[in-house]
Order: C-alpha cells, then structure tokens, then sequence
C-alpha cells in the first residue's frame, strides 16, 4: 500500500466532478486500500478519490476509534433523506478549519461495495454526515461551500493569511 498525496483548498482539482466506475478490478481495489492508509494515517473518518487527485466516484469511511468499521462506497446515490441535523465539520483538506454544517438527519443510499456487489445502506447522526460530505467531494463541493457567503469569506481570509 502507499500514502497518497491529499489536495489542499483552493487547489482547482477539488472543484471537479468525479466519473462513475464502470468496471471494479484490481487496480480500483488498489485505489481504496490506500485511501484507507492515507485517511488514517491522516486521522480522518472519510476520504473520498477526489481529495487524492483521483477522478472516480470512490468514498472509503471509518468513524470507529479503532478503525475496524471500513464501510467503501463505490458510485453511491443517496435516494432518500429525512430530517435535518447540524455538525461541526472538518475535512483533510482544509486543515485547521471547522464550521456548523446543516445536512440531512437519516439517508438511504445505493452503492456497490469493494467487491463490485450493489448494497442498500441507511444512515444516521455522524455516519449520515460524513457520506454526505463525501459525496459532496465527488460533485466538486467543500463543507465550506454549504456555509453562508460571509462565513466562507472569512475562512477564505484566516486561510489566506494564516495557514499557508
Ligand atoms: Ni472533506
């Protein structure tokens, strides 16, 4: 397995859309045995290709303390959505950043796991919010991109003068 690099905001390639998978082999399962090392290496709970520089609808997640509860998403479509909750989010790729994220509460969602084989998952509170932030990554979008524009302004600004 190797460490992969992670992409920083405001690097362009976070913007991008990611393409389906269309045929899980072993290069792809490649793929996610080292997202996994790079997100834990990294003391993440989600990681999705995007934030690697890989253009594939590929999500690995562990929210266990002991990194025991691997769930990959490969193509996943959230198909239903209830209630709403707010978290206080952070993402490997803004480090050193946290807000308030409003998101749904319970989703249902499709996707094909490691071994190419189609699953139905639902989800709540912690779990719920990290697929969904995820995915958000896989469509070209930032936590921070779901906050108010004076609060993604000021981000922009501690980011600007401060981190990097
Ligand atoms: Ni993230």
């Amino acid at each position: 397995m190797s460490i992969l690099k992670i992409l920083y905001f405001p690097n362009k390639l976070l913007k991008k859309k990611a393409s389906l998978v269309s045929k899980i082999d072993r290069d792809i399962n490649k793929i996610i045995n080292d997202m996994f090392e790079t997100m834990y290496i990294s003391k993440g709970i989600g990681l999705a290709a995007t934030q690697v520089s890989i253009n594939k609808c590929i999500i690995v997640i562990d929210i266990s303390k002991k990194h025991n509860q691997q769930l990959v998403l490969i193509n996943p479509k959230i198909i239903k959505r209830t209630g709403k909750i707010i978290m206080e989010e952070s993402c490997l790729s803004i480090p050193n950043i946290s807000a308030p994220v409003i998101r749904s509460e319970k989703i249902i969602l499709q996707s094909l796991n490691y071994y190419g084989k189609l699953f139905e998952l639902q989800a709540e509170s912690l779990l719920s919010v990290c697929i969904q932030h995820e995915i958000d990554h896989l469509n070209g979008l930032l936590f921070i991109d779901r906050l108010s524009l004076s609060k993604k302004n000021y981000i922009r600004n501690i980011i600007n003068h401060n981190l990097y």
